[in-house]
């Protein structure tokens, strides 16, 4: 027996067999198996469904569409006891640095309901793209949302959601028992909304869309009063469109070269009685993540975005960044008793080769065991700078997606029996038309090979300033801060 996240508990009757058609009986019930989990029971009565929820219901129905999948005409007796390791269990669309449309977003959410995920993390807003329609600020889509090209390839890039279109996915996930969670990047990867209002930024200076890739100096000014309320502003409307508990900020990547300089910002940072810019960064989200909390939204924030260490409020840390500062920060959030979602860069960032990133370290990422107790789930990032088209798009995240299901579903863990699961969902995804990579664990050398190439294109692709920028601030943090 073959499925797709692997279940919990599972008793098996080789010799009986129920034949279709059958009835299927829905049950609601107290103290099955949690608010996610079901008993599904099949045997001579038909297919008997028992959940707390809904919710349950709907994930029994996955499974037993599994089955289906698997043996056809005839089910075997069965029953199952089955419910999630990790309450969250999620994967995110950059559709910033590429665009994609509605209907490549719907197909994707079909195929996560099967996964039984049940989080959409959507990067609505980056520096290569504001991908969201908003009335108060009309610029950020007139302006913000076309860039002339991509790393002088002359190719045109734009497009964005309409409120109508982002409530229409966001029903279509409640459908599917999946929240949305919009992220609207703070304070840097903010350069598409400072292109379009350019007021809110230290120098004031008119700028275009980013047309290349890395991380750029053109961020929120976090200084004067207008960017806070503008800020504010964003964050109401966004809110409305999405009913979640959820709310990502950003916070990643947040280069602070002219913050460095600006009097605006200094002058905070001094009647504030702020240490240094990495403080300001925490004031001002502090200041964003109460706004939203009073609108009962849980916020969250890239590990990076902590390294002040003095955000307050109701906030939860999403672990990406490995290196020895992005572990520290999401050990001491977590021993201060913040929860943490795992989406570490190695192993779940799904745009990187599979040379860097094989389907089998994806599988057997093991979180770090001095925050796991503070782990509420498992995300898998796609950031699309170097995915222009689904096809591509389906290739990165299939099947290393898969793989992150199972992990975030099952306490079980047996990377060679999953292959053989894998092959029962390969048919799942050849009804979606979707053309999975087949070769997820290539030989060393092709797959060395491979990921060069990869980083040599994406370096190419990254704009020039951006990396002159890196190197000036990290001069001024090393003058300023003897460090
Ligand atoms: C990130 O990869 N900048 C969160
Ligand atoms: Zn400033």
């Amino acid at each position: 027996m073959k499925l797709i996240p692997l279940p919990q508990a599972l008793t098996v009757s080789n010799k009986d067999f129920l034949t279709k058609p059958y009835i299927i009986n829905n049950i609601i019930a107290e103290k099955v198996a949690g608010p996610e989990g079901y008993r599904l029971d099949i045997g001579s009565q038909g297919v008997v469904i028992t959940a707390e929820t809904p919710r349950g219901l709907f994930y029994a129905k996955q499974t037993l569409t599994q089955l289906e999948e698997e043996y056809a005409e005839q089910l075997p007796f069965v029953s199952i006891t089955d419910f999630p390791r990790y309450a969250y269990r999620g994967f995110m669309l950059d559709c910033s640095r590429h665009f994609f449309p509605i209907d490549i977003i719907k197909k994707q959410l079909d195929i996560m309901a099967t996964l039984k995920l049940n989080t959409f993390h959507w990067h609505l807003t980056d520096d290569q793209g504001w991908r969201i329609q908003l009335d108060g600020f009309p610029r950020l889509t007139e302006i913000g949302s076309k860039r002339a090209q991509t790393a002088g390839d002359g190719k045109k890039v734009e497009g964005f959601y309409t409120k109508d279109e982002i409530s229409d996915i966001v029903a279509y996930c409640a459908d599917r028992f999946i929240e949305v969670i919009p992220e609207i990047d703070l304070p840097g990867h903010f350069k598409a909304a400072l292109a379009a209002y350019p007021q809110f930024s230290c120098n004031q200076l008119e700028i275009t869309v980013g047309e290349g890739f890395g991380i750029s100096p053109d961020i929120l000014c976090a200084g004067k009063e207008e960017s806070y309320e503008f800020c504010y502003s964003i964050l109401d409307e966004v809110a409305e469109l999405f009913p979640g508990r959820y709310f990502h900020l950003g916070g990643d990547e947040a280069l602070k070269l002219y913050w460095l300089d600006c009097p605006d910002c200094q002058k905070r940072i001094a009647d504030c009685g702020l240490k240094n810019e990495e403080e300001l960064q925490g004031y001002f989200m502090s200041k964003m993540v109460a706004h939203l909390n009073e609108k009962g939204k849980t916020v969250i924030n890239w590990n990076d975005g902590m390294l002040g260490g003095n955000i307050k409020g109701d906030i939860i840390v999403q672990y990406w960044k490995e290196n020895k500062i992005g572990r520290e920060v999401a050990i001491k959030e977590a021993k201060n008793g913040r929860k943490v979602i795992i989406s570490p860069f190695f192993s779940y960032y799904l745009d990187y080769p599979y040379g860097m990133t094989p389907l089998k370290k994806t599988y057997n990422y093991e979180a770090d065991g001095a925050i796991t107790d503070q782990v509420i789930g498992l995300e898998a990032p796609l950031w699309t700078e170097h995915i222009e088209d689904a096809e591509k798009l389906w290739q990165q995240i299939y099947p290393r997606l898969v793989a992150l299901a199972e992990r975030a579903w099952s306490n079980k863990k047996d990377y060679q029996s999953f292959l053989t699961r894998l092959d029962n969902f390969n048919n799942i995804l050849n009804r979606y038309n979707i053309l999975y990579c087949n070769n997820p664990n290539p030989y060393l050398l092709p797959g060395k090979l491979a990921t060069l190439k990869f980083f040599i294109k994406a370096l190419s692709r990254v704009e020039k300033g951006n990396l002159n920028a890196m190197k000036k601030t990290k001069e001024k943090l090393k003058n300023k801060y003897n460090k």
